[in-house]
């Protein structure tokens, strides 16, 4: 399946990510960091750093976002991977990240992005795909293990954020 790919609603769209999409991209991140505990800092990212950030991922082909209301509608969520960690030796190995903007939730609109992400991975003849989330996102590990995902394992008090510890939860994806 080439994208864009369409969720069940007819209304969402998910379609590879384009530099014009880093304002509604970093809104959403932003928002992450600000409120929630699936982003590990309490600093924003500022326009350069997301710039770079997604010009990254755009060089790689692993960014999408997805569209409210059919193609050319407000950006509502995105999905990226990239290296799980810098050494060579863990070059077919990739994490994601997948966020929906407050107010979109439920609505199957994370599910297509992962599902996109996985397929783009595969496509590009990865091998493995992980996802580090905090051990009490459970929409996260459900929407995971929704798309095969295994757990495999939890770390505890390994972050900080609000003034308690974080847990962190790895599953792990064998994609080719
Ligand atoms: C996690 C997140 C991406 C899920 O996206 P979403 O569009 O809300 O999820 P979907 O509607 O596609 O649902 C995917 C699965 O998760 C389940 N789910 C969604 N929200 C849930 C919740 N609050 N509690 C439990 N399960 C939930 C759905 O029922 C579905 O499972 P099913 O197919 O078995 O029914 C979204 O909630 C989000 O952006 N959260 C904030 C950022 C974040 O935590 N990102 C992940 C970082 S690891």
């Amino acid at each position: 399946m080439n994208p864009p790919y369409e969720t069940g609603m007819r209304a969402v769209t998910v379609r590879p990510a384009l530099s014009e999409d880093l304002d509604a991209v970093l809104a959403i991140r932003n928002h992450a960091i600000e409120h929630g505990t699936a982003l590990w800092t309490d600093t924003p990212q500022s326009r350069a750093e997301g710039a770079a950030w997604l010009g990254a991922h755009l060089e790689r082909g692993s960014a999408y976002v997805a569209e409210c209301g059919g193609a050319g509608g407000a950006v509502v969520g995105f999905g990226v991977y990239g290296p799980w960690k810098d050494y060579s030796g863990f070059r077919h190995t990739v994490e994601n990240s997948v966020y929906v903007a407050d107010g979109h939730h439920g609505k199957g609109i994370g599910s297509t992005l992962l599902g996109t992400l996985v397929t783009s991975a595969r496509a590009a003849d990865l091998h493995v795909m992980i996802a580090g989330i905090e051990a009490g996102n459970t929409a996260s590990v459900r929407l995971h293990e929704r798309h095969g995902f295994e757990h495999a394992g939890t770390v505890r008090e390994v972050g900080t954020k609000f003034g308690r510890w974080l847990d962190l939860t790895l599953m792990r994806l064998q994609l080719n």
